[in-house]
């Protein structure tokens, strides 16, 4: 019963797209019109400019550490890997927003932020650096979360089998989100910011 609350509190969570949020209350504009179409902080900053896509990030980051929080005080660290997945797929998927959503990548970063802020700040600066020498910022969210579960073989010990394999799914799901990204990326017309 417990798991079943933490989903659904996560999911909902999830569901709170701050790019969504703050275009719509501030002016007026929906986000996924706008560029990419996508509801996440680079599409933001590129619709709204860059000081809304600071607090677009800020807000889909400490979503994921809110859910992380609460399933962790309920279930312990499976409650915590639980809510991590179902907030990423409220972001995602929203149901509030006819599942069209972001790719979860600033979540992302909340959430491992609170499971294991060392392997995140190593991936998160690489990915940055990347993302502001080339201005793809897809480029660096796909080689920065990418890193994570290798930095997890390399670093974590004792190994967390558990820690390794929860991050590698949420790695492989951004990566599947990005998958037209990924295209752009490949034939060289990915849009910069
Ligand atoms: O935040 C998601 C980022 O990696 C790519 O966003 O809008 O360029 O598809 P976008």
């Amino acid at each position: 019963m417990n798991y079943i609350i933490i989903v659904i509190i996560s999911y909902l969570i999830g569901n709170l797209s701050f790019a969504y949020i703050l275009g719509k209350f501030i002016l007026k504009k929906d986000v996924r019109e706008y560029g990419s179409g996508n509801s996440g902080t680079t599409n933001a900053i590129r619709a709204f400019g860059a000081k809304i896509g600071v607090w677009v990030f800020v807000g889909d980051v400490l979503k994921g550490v809110i859910a992380v929080l609460i399933g962790k005080t309920i279930s312990g660290e499976i409650g915590g890997y639980i809510a991590g997945a179902f907030v990423i797929i409220g972001h995602n998927w929203p149901v509030l927003l006819n599942f069209k959503g972001g790719k979860g990548v600033a979540t992302t970063v909340g959430v491992m932020l609170t499971i294991n802020i060392f392997v995140t700040l190593i991936c998160f600066a690489i990915g940055l650096t990347i993302a502001f020498a080339t201005r793809m910022v897809s480029l660096g969210s796909i080689i920065g979360m990418s890193l994570a579960p290798i930095v997890i073989i390399i670093f974590v010990r004792p190994f967390n089998t558990q820690l390794f394999v929860f991050c590698l799914s949420i790695v492989l799901l951004s990566i599947y989100r990005h998958k037209e990204n990924i295209k752009r990326l490949i034939s060289g017309k990915e849009n910069k910011l």
